[in-house]
């Protein structure tokens, strides 16, 4: 816990280590009372460093020290200085042996950092800083060192002794107590380390590498999760083969491990060769997770599979360089998601999650550039900033160069670095220098926070046949940043005729030939362009594959719109453009009440997708789906939630209501028969007919209440039986959807990865997510103060989906939301702090909710003791 004002810490004060370590031997004796760690560090002053710093320096946090010896030479208390959360020790030689012995709870630990234990097995997790919290040691990433560590405890109820590497040793000791060494020939930085023990079960697979070696894989688990890691298994082994074949990296040790714990903060941790996941991120089978979670659960494993060159191979200098290895590897990750799925969908989804909460965090007080200049606590810039913008600036920089000297770039980055700690300028020269492009204006991506505004205007003569497109951008004023320069953004577009055909970009008046889809670079502030030959207007299609995270303001009509969404040759606008047009029917329909009419252009839009059994099922399924209330939330000046709210609804009735029987053929056209499939197509058709149902059981048809009863009934997955229970939940029929909630809970409470999805459903949905119920779901024998799964899935859901409910008039969510964060903050802070992130939007909301909003985060503020990590989010937020 604090003790004094946190402080922040700032990029341009780093200084490259004064020593280093080269060895670190560790020791573990774990026990059920608490664990003994002996560290043996061979440490020596940094030949790269001018600093004349006497005293070594090492980080500490909650350790009980119990002895510290130099060279063999014991040292006493009046030695050393051990205050706050460093050990100095002063005046060591250039070179020496530095050996301490701390003492830890892992089984009091509730912060889920450093060592602790989950449903009885000891799990470490170190990234950011919890190595600290194990021993005193140069807890930052530019200290590499070589780990051999030895793993001791009793036999019978730890059978499985593992830790980062090879395992070398092993053996019985006195008491039933047994031990394992392993040793990792690669130097990391501390936050790669990782220690499991527990009575896992062993799953096992193996790999054969491009140059012919034959990895085992083992997967380590609870024995009632036997059965759910074919997945995962198979993930890992096509992410492994990716890798190699789309950029050229091998796997480079003999073993690589995967464990899942149901404590943990976050989703997964690419630990050298002992990754560690969430169990929701990793364990699926057909009965208990649905397509979503097996989609998911690919791209993560592959994520931490990839960090293995992305991340651990080359690692980040400092944290202000987080994102060299989280963009690069989410990028990485997507990549690989496209080419096993649907590109198209992908990237539907990641511009949607982007569009949706990256771009508010951007808006909003705790907004940060990808590289940023300063924090108080790293762990509270693990953000979309940081993964989902940063891969969108991988993905730019690829835009620019083309896929070719992208992949040149990418060699000669792992080339130069590997084995270093580097900063996100050293990947950018990489790509410069393979590419021989001028990437200086392009770095302002880096360097400056907020979301991009493209403003685009276009005219066209007819006399001369040149239509003009005008783009200015500007960049909003951020904390601590105003007055931004123009950034370099790729800006991707075509231009279609009256019959949809895609016209040639003609850019001079004697170009021959001209391609139909351009990237266009803006780097102004202000630009035009001029396209010739055209013998009518056009319609624009504007940033195709949403090829920048900006936003993009240009006066569409809704004939235009309609017309983009049945003729663009770019699926991704193709589901802008209906996307956009929902959102302007939406708009206009806010505040008119229950009988105002909707735009029958929009019906009659729905309705053709809903037909057209040729169109790509995958994308029509995406492009059923409605603009999110937290999507219209974002993009309106000073949202009334509850009227957004009520006219989305409206709109979703009406359409239900109008297109009844459409929706019911696409039900039943939709149906599979024979084996369950993860693939793009089977995924799109469940999700097509899930979409259906939950619109018809909306407006409480009778029909679809007894198709959505056998679905739940009958369902041989989890896709289905949980789409049934979701549109049943989100009707009126309310004795089906008790008692349907009830044989869900029933038939899977053995399942903590169902229950999780069994509260969520509840806590999102306005009909069971009530202030009093979700209350009543905390008093539930199975939702666990200690596991941030099930506060994410009853305290999460309700504040970050559940929107109506959170923003009642009366402010009973805020201050609800605000006396959690003040009961987590002193058992979790990370989750408290990540938890308390809807409340600091206050200033986008009209008074009426803002000030509630406000006082909800004074309230915390207040709170005597707050961690570090709510601390600066509150603060900053209230700045
Ligand atoms: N580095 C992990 C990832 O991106 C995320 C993580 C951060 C996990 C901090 C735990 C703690 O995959
Ligand atoms: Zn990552």
């Amino acid at each position: 816990m604090r003790t004094s004002q946190p402080q922040t810490i700032y990029l341009k004060d780093y200084k490259v280590p004064a020593f280093v370590v080269d060895h670190v031997d560790l020791r573990f004796e774990l026990f059920e009372d608490g664990a003994r760690v002996h560290s043996l560090l061979n440490v020596r002053r940094n030949p790269e460093s001018d600093s004349t710093e006497k005293n070594l320096e090492l980080d500490g946090d909650s350790l009980t020290l119990e002895s510290i010896q130099l060279d063999g030479r014991t040292l006493d208390e009046g030695d050393y200085d051990n205050r706050g959360e460093k050990l100095i020790v002063p005046a060591v030689p250039d070179q020496f042996e530095l050996a301490v012995v701390t003492w830890l709870e892992p089984q009091n630990n509730t912060r889920l950092e450093g060592l602790y234990k989950s449903s009885g097995m000891f799990c470490t997790q170190c990234e950011a800083q919890g190595f600290r919290c194990i021993t005193y040691f140069p807890d930052r990433p530019d200290v590499m060192a070589r780990f051999r560590t030895r793993v001791e405890a009793d036999k019978a109820a730890y059978p499985v002794l593992l830790s980062n590497g090879n395992d070398v040793e092993k053996g019985d000791l006195e008491n039933g107590r047994h031990y394992v060494t392993w040793e990792d020939p690669f130097p990391k930085p501390s936050y790669l380390f990782a220690l499991v023990a527990g009575d896992l079960v062993e799953k096992r697979d193996s790999f054969r590498t491009m140059s012919g070696r034959d990895i085992d894989l083992r997967m380590y688990i609870e024995p009632r999760n036997a059965e759910k890691c074919d997945h995962a298994l198979d993930s890992l082994k096509r992410a492994m083969r990716w890798d190699e074949e789309v950029y050229g990296r091998e796997y480079d040790l003999d073993i690589f491990m995967i464990v899942a714990v149901d404590d943990f903060n976050m989703g997964a941790m690419e630990n050298k060769g002992l990754n560690i996941f969430n169990s929701s991120c990793v364990l699926a089978s057909q009965e208990t997770a649905t397509d979503m979670a097996f989609q998911r659960i690919e791209s993560i494993v592959a994520h931490e599979y990839f960090h293995n060159w992305s991340g651990n191979r080359v690692t980040c200098r400092d944290w202000f360089q987080l994102s060299l290895k989280e963009g690069f590897t989410v990028f990485r990750d997507s990549q690989f998601s496209s080419d096993m799925g649907s590109p198209t969908v992908k990237r539907i989804e990641d511009a949607a999650m982007l569009r949706t909460a990256q771009f508010a965090e951007d808006a909003g007080p705790m907004a940060h550039p990808v590289r940023p200049e300063s924090y108080m606590e790293i762990t509270n810039f693990y953000t979309l900033t940081i993964y989902e913008k940063g891969c969108e600036v991988v993905g730019m920089i690829r835009t620019l160069l083309g896929d070719e000297m992208f992949r040149k770039g990418s060699d000669l980055y792992f080339e130069r670095h590997d084995g270093q700690a580097v900063t996100t300028d050293d990947f950018v020269r990489a790509m410069e220098d393979a590419s021989g492009r001028d990437l200086t204006q392009f770095r302002l991506w880096y360097e400056q926070a907020g979301t991009p505004e493209l403003t685009i205007r276009d005219d066209f003569d007819q006399s001369s046949g040149v239509y003009r497109l005008s783009i200015s951008q500007t960049i909003p004023d951020t904390p601590g940043q105003t007055n931004k320069k123009p950034q370099h953004i790729p800006f991707a577009l075509g231009l279609l005729g009256a019959g949809g055909e895609p016209l040639p970009l003609t850019l001079t008046a004697d170009e021959q030939d001209a391609p139909k889809e351009r990237v266009l670079e803006l780097t102004e502030a202000e630009q035009s362009f001029e396209f010739h030959g055209l013998d009518e207007r056009p319609v624009p299609s504007l940033l195709r594959h949403f090829s920048a995270p900006v936003r993009v303001d240009y006066p569409w009509t809704r004939e235009q719109l309609t017309f983009l969404m049945s003729n663009d040759v770019d699926g991704f606008n193709r589901w802008d453009a209906g996307q956009r047009l929902a959102i302007d029917v939406i708009r206009s329909l806010i505040g008119q009440g229950d009988s105002a009419p909707v735009d029958p252009g929009l019906i009659a839009a729905y309705r053709g997708l809903l037909a057209d059994d040729s169109l790509d099922q995958a994308l029509v399924a995406k492009m059923l789906q409605l603009p999110t209330e937290a999507y219209l939330i974002e993009l309106a000046e000073k949202p009334e939630v509850q009227a957004i709210h009520q006219a989305r609804e409206r709109v979703l009735s009406t359409l239900a209501n109008e297109l009844r029987d459409d929706l019911m053929a696409c039900y039943h056209r939709n149906t599979l028969s024979g084996v369950y499939e993860v693939t793009p197509e089977s995924v799109a058709r469940r999700s097509l007919r899930n979409t259906a149902l939950a619109w018809l059981l909306h407006v409480n048809d009778d029909e679809a209440r007894s198709l959505a009863l056998a679905q739940y009934a009958d369902a041989d997955n989890m896709t289905d039986r949980m789409g049934a229970l979701r549109a049943l939940v989100g009707s009126d029929f309310e004795e089906d959807r008790e008692a349907t909630l009830d044989d869900f809970y029933q038939r899977f409470q053995k399942d903590p990865q169902v229950v999780e999805q069994w509260f969520s459903v509840q806590a999102a949905s306005g009909r069971t997510g009530s202030l009093p119920q979700i209350q009543q779901l905390m008093q539930h024998p199975a939702f666990d103060w200690k596991n941030p799964n099930k506060i994410r899935s009853v305290i999460g859901a309700f504040a970050g989906q559940n929107l109506p409910a959170f923003h009642a008039e009366d402010g009973s969510g805020y201050r609800f939301l605000s006396e959690q964060v003040c009961r987590l903050d002193d058992s979790n802070p990370q989750i408290a702090a990540r938890l308390v992130s809807p409340l600091t939007r206050w200033r986008k909301f009209a008074p009426v909710h803002g000030d509630q909003m406000k006082a909800a985060l004074e309230k915390v503020s207040q709170k005597s003791g707050l961690s570090r990590d709510v601390y600066e989010v509150v603060h900053k937020s209230l700045a």
